[in-house]
């Protein structure tokens, strides 16, 4: 928690100072309702492109604005803060009416955000909350605490202690289970973590469920900008720590695909997988395409689907109702406090998806077709 503050507040400060330099003479924001869409701009900042979903998510909502007539300006910050800040720095400065906003760093935009207000813009926090500020107005995402729980539920009904319908499985246990979360600076990852432990904590406690390397605060698990290279690192770690004993892992909590794919390397790297060795239960989310297909070949166990069509909807329909001088609507105006107001939120349901579950969830949907199942790769 210190550490969270001191960050916040170190990025705060940077950040007004950026703003200081760079937040003058913004030609958006005001009243916009009298206005024609092709006048109007909305800024739409993502943070990286190394992952299939922020490509999605900001494609699907430049298109669904332009499709409306708006202009969109959509940048991707490479995961780097500086870089993200400068992006939203510059949409201020060149007149953006709405500013649509999935963070890298929760607490590093309080002084864009200032600018924003200053120049009247409304900010629409994207899947990610944006922490420490007064200016963010309204948060699309999905239900994060749930996530955590469909993650954990998914990693007992691999495992056998549950069945499906959330009865009680005939696996007794113990299971060695090891436990990984997003990075600390994202707000999504301790609702995931948070919603997982409460799930697990029970099967830790009648001792169905073992930590085997004792790592369970969210501080020692947690990895940094959710790198598949750094999650591999730690599983590759753990495997050498503590299971050179001839004891195996048998599931792996893990909160998002990109994790879920670096450790499975490592898992197989170690022989897991192979002849006379099972691959642990592995969780995931977001349903990227190369997981699909590591769930749909047996390897990858889970996924947590959630729909990016319709959280680039609920963006749009959002920053609509700003551009008309109207509040969205929101559906949980309780949950997502920043740190300095709850911000009303609209909340998406998720879904897991099992290997039976691809077809009905994901092909019929039209979200993946077989092919790009079959292929692991997305066609774009
Ligand atoms: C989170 C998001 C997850 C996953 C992760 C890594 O903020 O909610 O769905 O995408 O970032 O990108």
């Amino acid at each position: 928690m210190g550490k969270r503050f001191l960050a916040a507040f170190s990025g705060a400060v940077l950040a007004l100072s950026l703003a200081a330099c760079g937040g003058e003479g913004a030609g958006g924001g005001g009243d916009t309702s009298g206005e024609k869409p092709s006048d109007l701009t909305i800024g739409v900042s993502m943070p990286t492109q190394t992952s299939e979903r922020w490509i999605a998510d900001g494609n699907s909502v430049k298109q669904k604005l332009e499709a409306k007539g708006y202009k969109v300006d959509l940048q991707y910050a490479g995961d780097d803060i500086p870089t993200q800040s400068q992006q939203v720095d510059q949409m201020i400065t060149q007149g953006a009416d709405v500013l649509v906003i999935a963070a890298i760093d929760g607490t590093a935009l309080s002084g864009q955000l200032q600018a924003a207000a200053d120049a009247k813009i409304p900010v629409i926090a994207y899947d990610r909350l944006i922490r420490d500020s007064p200016n963010v107005n309204f948060y699309v995402s999905f239900d994060n605490y749930k996530v955590g729980v469909a993650q954990a539920t998914a990693l007992l009904v691999g495992l056998g202690l549950l069945n499906k319908d959330g009865s009680k499985g005939t696996a007794k246990g113990p299971f060695n289970i090891e436990l990984f979360a997003g990075s600390l600076d994202d707000n999504n990852a301790h609702f995931f973590f948070d919603g997982a432990m409460d799930t697990l904590k029970p099967f830790i406690d009648d001792k169905s469920l073992r930590v085997k390397s004792g790592q369970t605060a969210i501080e020692q698990v947690a990895i940094l900008r959710w790198q598949q290279e750094t999650a591999q690192k730690r599983m590759e770690d753990l495997l050498t720590s503590s299971y050179n004993d001839g004891s195996k892992v048998q599931g792996v909590l893990s909160p998002y695909d990109g994790l879920s794919r670096g450790i499975i390397t490592a898992l197989q790297n170690a022989g897991y997988g192979g002849s006379g060795s099972k691959m642990p239960v592995v969780t995931g989310q977001d349903a990227e395409i190369a997981s699909v297909k590591l769930i749909n070949d047996g390897v990858q166990s889970s996924t947590i689907f959630k729909d990016t069509r319709l959280l680039a909807e609920q963006a749009v329909i959002a920053a609509e109702a700003f551009l008309q001088e109207k509040e969205p609507q929101a559906n949980d105006t309780k949950t997502y406090d920043n740190g300095v107001k709850v911000v009303p939120s609209f909340l998406l349901p998720v879904q897991t998806v099992y290997k039976d579950d691809i077809k009905s969830a994901l092909v019929d949907s039209g979200y993946w077709t077989a092919e790009e199942v079959a292929s692991g790769q997305a066609k774009g």
